[in-house]
């Protein structure tokens, strides 16, 4: 059967992640959140004490422990490094926090996204991330990149910070949100852009399963070619 590639990239809190898991479960493809490994190395980074500005220590550790994802009993994705469940705190404040600075290390990226396009190897996947289109999947054949403004995309992880049990104040996620935009898009290693043959969708205002039906829907129209 024939099968594609589905690059979604965007800012934080866009969307990707939730649209990105139901399209993976409607068409039977594997699903791949590319932050939660950034995240995963940074968490490693912080409980070791290592500083962005030292990274040879982060990467000897990411090749003794190295980040893989599982299954829950309840089909939930778990992330690991090495053998241990990272996957609740790598969505702390701490480490959405340190992520940036370490995203942007040239060696740990080049380490991470061999590994992304390794798993993308095994057939039709759904990835998001924010250099998927331009530098993971540049040959993907669909590629989306989901934008939103920033006061949603704050009220958005808001909750999702509310059911995850983890504190939150609304002004304080929109000055990080702003933040993060800011070092994702100004970094000088694949900084977050739209790829030139990438289809821009604004989620404002926008339902998720809106979002899903708009993606699915090309997506189709490439399988049926
Ligand atoms: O999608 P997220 O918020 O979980 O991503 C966490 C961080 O990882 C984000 O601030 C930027 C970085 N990231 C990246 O640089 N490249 C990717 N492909 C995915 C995430």
């Amino acid at each position: 059967m024939k099968t594609i590639q589905i690059a979604i990239d965007g800012p934080a809190s866009s969307g990707k992640s939730t649209v990105a898991k139901i399209i993976a479960k409607d068409f039977g493809y594997t699903y791949l959140d590319t932050g939660a490994m950034y995240r995963a190395a940074t968490y490693m980074a912080l409980k070791n004490q290592i500083s962005p500005e030292e990274p040879s220590q982060l990467l000897e550790l990411l090749e003794q422990y190295p980040i893989s994802f599982g299954r829950s009993e309840n089909g939930e994705q778990l992330v690991f490094v090495g053998d241990v469940d990272v996957t609740n705190p790598i969505r702390e404040n701490e480490v959405t926090n340190a992520v940036s600075a370490f995203a942007a290390i040239p060696a740990v990226r080049e380490k991470l996204v061999a590994l992304q396009q390794e798993i993308a190897q095994q057939g039709g996947i759904v990835m998001d991330g924010r250099d998927i289109g331009t530098v993971v999947l540049p040959d993907a054949e669909l590629k989306i990149f989901l934008v939103a403004s920033v006061d949603e995309r704050a009220e958005r992880r808001y909750k999702e910070n509310l059911e995850r049990g983890i504190s939150a104040d609304l002004e304080v996620l929109k000055k990080e949100i702003a933040d993060r935009d800011y070092k994702d898009s100004h970094r000088s290693v694949s900084p977050l852009r739209p790829a030139d043959d990438s289809i821009t969708f604004d989620t404002t205002g926008v339902s998720i399963s809106d979002v899903v039906a708009f993606i699915e829907e090309k997506a189709k129209k490439i399988l049926d070619k």
